[in-house]
């Protein structure tokens, strides 16, 4: 399943790369998979950098080619949760949950972070990138660059390399995409519910300047979280919208 395999030392993103290598020689069927040691400007969601200390940490990107566009990729950030989750599972990590849309934690401190990208014409055939951030041992001198409550797989008491991560993160991540488009999020819904951290409690869902609040009721058959509000069950896409513990 994988056509293109880019080990590197050092690299602004590995997903602007990969973006840049499906745009230019994308195989349908095949993955372009990029990997770096250290990222000079790590992409996190809702335009925040991820800090992207040398040797550390695995920095992955997956790219694939999609037929149907991008309503095709509803639920597919969540489900690429589920298996990173099942990866770091095969290595010994049983700790690490799900937040919703794509952050993996535990206790409610970030574990890794999935940002997806797409290129190409968004209605017809396009070019899907997924990226992939986990913290594996991060270093002290990194640690100030974050802005919220994080962890990484030392911590919970395994120590895997990182090639054993990529290759585990792989394994369950290309079969995902090679069967994404017959199967979609259906059979990923109830892992993912298994996994949801915040599942029944209170929170926040933030859009722009917006808040609302409610209780964390899970997601519906397309991945959107649902939040019971005093004006009844509502229902949140991915994109700009992220959710907070109250
Ligand atoms: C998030 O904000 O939670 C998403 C973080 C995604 C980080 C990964 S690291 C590999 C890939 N390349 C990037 O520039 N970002 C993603």
């Amino acid at each position: 399943l994988i056509g293109e395999l880019q080990v590197l030392q050092q690299i602004d993103s590995t997903n602007r790369l990969c973006q840049e290598a499906m745009s230019d020689r994308a195989i349908p069927g095949k993955a372009i998979v990029v990997s770096a040691e250290q990222q000079t400007a790590g992409r996190g969601r809702r335009g925040k950098a991820w800090v992207s200390p040398y040797a550390r940490n695995m920095y992955l990107s997956v790219g694939w080619q999609v037929q149907g566009g991008a309503a095709a990729l509803q639920g597919l950030s969540l489900a690429i949760g589920v298996a990173v989750v099942r990866a770091l599972e095969d290595l010994g990590v049983a700790t690490a949950q799900l937040k919703w849309p794509n952050d993996i934690v535990v206790e409610q401190q970030k574990l890794g972070g999935i940002l997806i990208e797409l290129t190409g014409d968004m209605a017809g055939p396009c070019s899907v990138v997924v990226g992939m951030g986990l913290n594996v041992n991060m270093p002290e001198y990194a640690q100030d660059g974050i802005d919220q409550a994080w962890t990484d797989v030392y911590q919970q008491g395994v120590k895997p390399s990182r090639a054993e991560l990529i290759a585990s993160v792989l394994n369950h991540v290309l079969p995902l995409l090679q069967h994404w488009e017959e199967r979609g999020f259906a059979p990923w819904r109830e892992a993912w519910q298994a996994l949801d951290a915040y599942r029944d409690q209170p929170v926040n869902i933030l859009m722009g300047d917006a808040r609302i609040a409610g209780t964390e009721r899970g997601v519906d058959r397309d991945g959107a979280i649902q939040i019971e509000t005093t004006l009844g069950l509502q229902s949140f896409h991915g994109g700009e919208v992220s959710l907070r513990p109250q």
